[in-house]
């Protein structure tokens, strides 16, 4: 199939894409390169082989998608452009709402022009709050507490509500839990602009030596060790995710919602001391506060995705810290160092 991309050049859009090339889809990209790199798309070309098109583009701006649309033959959109930091969303709400909510408006309205009516939404596991228990399955309560998490929750209504206005749409929205990891080649990974807002990230910076230490926030839970438990799943697990969705969605009308994750909750001491393995040196943290609006225990319940679209993960949480660890070596300064 002919897919478009948005968000291609960021960390989730960059490991999709090169699932997709590989699995012998053609993938252009659009990306405002506000999280992404023009650097990383070229890295995907040389790890596939293949060209990929590419507009440094805001998916937003209806000209931009008519020209696209024009241009390509798309047969499906995999939209995992949005901007996606918990706490600057709490302080910039409106830009959020602007951002998130205008894009995804901007692509189905282009996609309905021009009679393609295939998506995958990039969801997130932030729609079901502080869950009443785990592991979490898709039909439990929903609710969000920051203005990122709610923008999730919207998209996900809108395109529900098109799904049910007009049976050609065949739309899955995927909540993710916590990618982690990088490619195998160490060509491509994760590349915060700034101080890392997630626990992998930063890890990998304390044990590069940019960052002095670790803060671990909160030892207090309600969790074997203390410490906030998550599912962390492989990047590219998380990419071989949105393929079998994407291949699944043909003659399937309607919206469907999957969740993503491994199934297994991994604490913060056990992530620090997983990657202290993979990386071979001893990575300091301090115990702090808790980190306001963190819960205590969040993991999935994948079977869903398993029965359904024939995904499950695949990869362990030591491969993943050995991949972010090839690629945190090979690009201290992540894609800025070319
Ligand atoms: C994981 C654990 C922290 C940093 C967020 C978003 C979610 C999704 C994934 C977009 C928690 C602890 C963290 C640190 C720490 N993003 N931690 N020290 O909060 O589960 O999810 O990212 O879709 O929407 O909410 O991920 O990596 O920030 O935190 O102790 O420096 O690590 O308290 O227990 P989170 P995270």
């Amino acid at each position: 199939m002919n897919v478009l991309l948005t968000g291609g050049a960021g960390y989730i859009g960059t490991h999709t894409a090169v699932e997709l090339i590989s699995a012998g889809h053609d993938v252009v990209v659009v990306d405002a390169l506000s999280n992404g790199n023009a650097e990383a798309i070229r890295r995907v070309e040389r790890i596939t082989g293949h060209a990929v098109p590419f507009y440094p583009e805001d998916c937003s701006d209806p000209v931009v998608m008519e020209k696209i649309l024009t241009d390509h033959p798309i047969d499906a959109v995999i939209h995992c452009a949005g901007l996606k930091a918990v706490g600057e969303s709490t302080e910039q709400p409106l830009r959020y709402y602007r951002n998130n909510l205008d894009a995804l408006l901007t692509v189905c309205e282009a996609m309905q022009a021009h009679g393609v009516r295939r998506m995958v939404f990039s969801s997130s596991a932030t729609v079901y709050g502080d869950p009443a228990h785990v592991p979490i399955t898709e039909d439990m309560p929903l609710s969000v507490s920051n203005p990122y998490g709610a923008t999730k929750l919207f998209i996900e209504q809108i395109l529900r509500d098109l799904a049910a206005a007009d049976a050609r749409w065949e739309i899955i929205s995927l909540r993710y839990f916590n990618p982690i990891g990088a490619h195998e080649s160490g060509l491509i990974g994760e590349d915060p602009h700034g101080v890392p807002n997630n626990l992998f990230p930063y890890i990998a910076q304390v044990a590069a030596g940019r960052r002095d230490k670790v803060r671990v926030f909160g030892d207090d839970y309600d969790t074997p060790d203390g410490t906030g438990v998550r599912d962390y799943l492989h990047v590219t697990d998380l990419a071989l995710g949105h393929l079998a969705a994407l291949e699944h969605l043909a003659g399937t009308p309607g919206h469907r919602v999957y969740n993503l994750g491994t199934g297994t909750g991994t604490s913060v001491l056990e992530s620090i001391a997983a990657f202290e393995r993979a990386c071979g040196r001893r990575i300091p943290y301090e115990v702090v506060g808790r980190r306001p609006g963190d819960i205590a225990t969040c993991y999935a319940d994948p079977s869903a995705a398993r029965r359904d679209l024939g995904w499950q993960t695949t990869r362990s949480i030591d491969e993943a810290c050995a991949d972010a660890w090839r690629w945190q070596s090979a690009n201290p300064r992540g894609f800025a160092g070319g």
